[in-house]
């Protein structure tokens, strides 16, 4: 019976056994991780148009070289999400439709626009950044395949985060223009990579019961401040300020305290309402349609070939 079954689903999670595309699993564990999984997915879709934006105007061959290996990275990490998630029974074109009909959420992060070169490495260093503190907990998670795809998307996102630091770096030390751009990116990177790690623990429906299964295996705010306590000491490396005034060394926990945080803005851009958000899903919305031919074609061959098998 189901009680029996989901005890004993439970006793494989606590035991840190992972769980395999057969393996029986509650319908709402299944259900959960296609939601995260698949928001996982668009987001590393999604997440090529900011950067990609500043392809054409890279600064020098070698800064051009690196972005569109890293954009291309993103691609390939939105194709294991995709079909990590496809293991549990959702097909991609449904996926896909989700995000396209608003269904489907994808990183508030990549709703904001890159307005100068500086959000090239800043977002290479704090998303990238952030990405790396949620996806490195994400290695451990209960579902095997997602654990697995987490494995190498952490080691090619800790070339981005590295590349990002080092063109902040090149900036930190360029002429005044150039610091002011750095700063400048800070100031509007900031809060937005901290409101990657979802609401507060408080105000986050799904942490619980996540946490239980172990699909997350620390809570938004415990990731949030690990993000902050590493990346603070790192902002004063470049000699910039941490856009916060409240943003302090707590020495009785150990932690840094920030200010609070701006969840308006957060709840907004989850809602559809970021600066961005039209024009991303426009622009994804656009590359499908454009692309149907190439899905028709591969169709027609697989008509053609299975044809040619029977006569
Ligand atoms: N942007 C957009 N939506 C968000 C964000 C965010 N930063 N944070 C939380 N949400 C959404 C959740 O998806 C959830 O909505 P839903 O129920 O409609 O799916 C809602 O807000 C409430 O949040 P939580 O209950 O905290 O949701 P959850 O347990 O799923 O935790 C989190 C959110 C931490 C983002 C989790 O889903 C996760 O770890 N996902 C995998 C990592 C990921 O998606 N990274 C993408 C950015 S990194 C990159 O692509 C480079």
């Amino acid at each position: 019976d189901i009680d029996a079954l989901e005890k004993e689903f439970q006793e494989r999670i606590d035991a840190e056994k992972k769980i395999e595309p057969k393996d029986w699993m509650p319908e709402a564990y299944r259900r959960t991780l296609i939601r995260q999984i698949s928001q996982h997915a668009h987001s590393e879709v999604v997440g090529q148009l900011p950067e990609g934006n500043w392809i054409t105007r890279a600064p020098s061959l070698r800064r051009k070289a690196i972005l569109l290996a890293k954009v291309q990275d993103e691609a390939g990490h939105g194709l294991y999400l995709y079909s990590a998630a496809e293991t549990l029974g959702s097909s991609r074109e449904q996926m896909i439709d989700d995000l396209h009909a608003g269904k489907a959420k994808y990183s508030s992060i990549f709703n904001y626009p890159t307005l100068s070169w500086a959000d090239v490495p800043a977002i290479g260093w704090l998303v990238d950044g952030a990405a790396i503190v949620n996806q490195v907990a994400l290695c451990r998670t209960s579902y095997g395949p997602y654990s697995r795809a987490m494995i190498r998307v952490c080691k090619e996102e800790s070339f981005h985060a590295r590349q990002g630091f080092e063109g902040m770096l090149a900036l930190a030390r360029g002429n005044e223009a150039q610091k002011k751009m750095c700063q400048d990116a800070i100031n509007r990177y900031w809060w937005p990579a901290l409101m990657m790690f979802g609401p507060s623990d408080a105000e986050s429906p799904n942490s619980a019961q996540s946490m239980k299964w172990k699909i997350k295996r620390f809570s938004n705010d415990e990731l949030r401040q690990k993000f902050v306590d590493q990346t603070v000491p790192q902002i004063e490396y470049l000699g910039m300020e941490v856009p916060d005034p409240d943003c302090k060394w707590n020495e009785e926990r150990g932690h840094y305290d920030i200010g609070e945080m701006p969840w308006e803005e957060f709840f907004a851009v989850i809602k559809g309402h970021g600066p961005c958000n039209h024009e991303r899903l426009q622009a994804r919305q656009k590359a499908h349609d454009e692309g149907n031919w190439v899905r028709e074609a591969a169709l027609a061959y697989q008509k053609k070939q299975a044809d040619k098998k029977q006569s």
